[in-house]
């Protein structure tokens, strides 16, 4: 875990706490405190579970973002990616297949490669085996490979876009939508 005695400084120097303020209100020594600020000893979580509690600070304060592409890349590889393979269901019934596509820690984007276990005979929205969802918070973009149908709701309507290999779509947050394919034969 990354916790940084640091940051216990900083937080001092922000709220106006000398060492011995500090220490008077996490109910630890002024030795603790001191040890704790010079390094000789460690910053230890129930301590810092105190200062959550007592002063108008959060766990995140305490810790630092750990830098997993510091080389400024990474690269995740097809037997990885195998590896975090997940079935969804939907009614009961296998409907999409997830894996994991390279992700950073510090990265708001969490894209995924799914795989269509739905095959449609027909294009019709109302297709009872389309298993729509209810949306979600994030901004949705996806890259289509092969013959996908794309469903989603457009002013209580439903509605479906055939695409295909090289097509990308983008939804807003809370668009109902889901995915089917038209044919799988290399089903994976
Ligand atoms: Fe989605």
């Amino acid at each position: 875990m990354m916790v940084s005695n640091i940051k216990l400084r900083k937080v001092l120097n922000d709220l106006k706490r000398r060492p011995e303020d500090a220490a008077k209100d996490l109910k630890i020594s002024v030795t603790k405190i001191n040890n704790i600020l010079s390094n000789k000893s460690k910053l230890d979580f129930k301590t810092i579970s105190r200062a959550v509690k007592i002063w108008p600070i959060n766990y995140g304060d305490f810790f630092s973002f750990y830098d997993d592409a510091k080389l400024g890349f990474k690269i995740m590889r097809h037997n990885e990616s195998e590896k975090s393979k997940r079935i969804m269901k939907r009614g009961g019934k296998p409907y999409y297949l997830y894996k994991d596509t390279v992700m950073s820690k510090l990265s708001p984007f969490r894209p995924e490669l799914i795989t269509e276990l739905e095959v449609v005979a027909n294009d019709s929205p109302k297709n009872s085996k389309v298993r729509f969802n209810n949306g979600h918070f994030l901004h949705q973009f996806t890259y289509f490979i092969g013959p996908v149908n794309f469903y989603y709701i457009e002013k209580n309507r439903k509605k479906v876009a055939k695409m295909n290999t090289g097509d990308s779509m983008y939804i807003s947050p809370y668009v109902c939508h889901s995915f089917t394919t038209r044919k799988n034969k290399k089903s994976c």
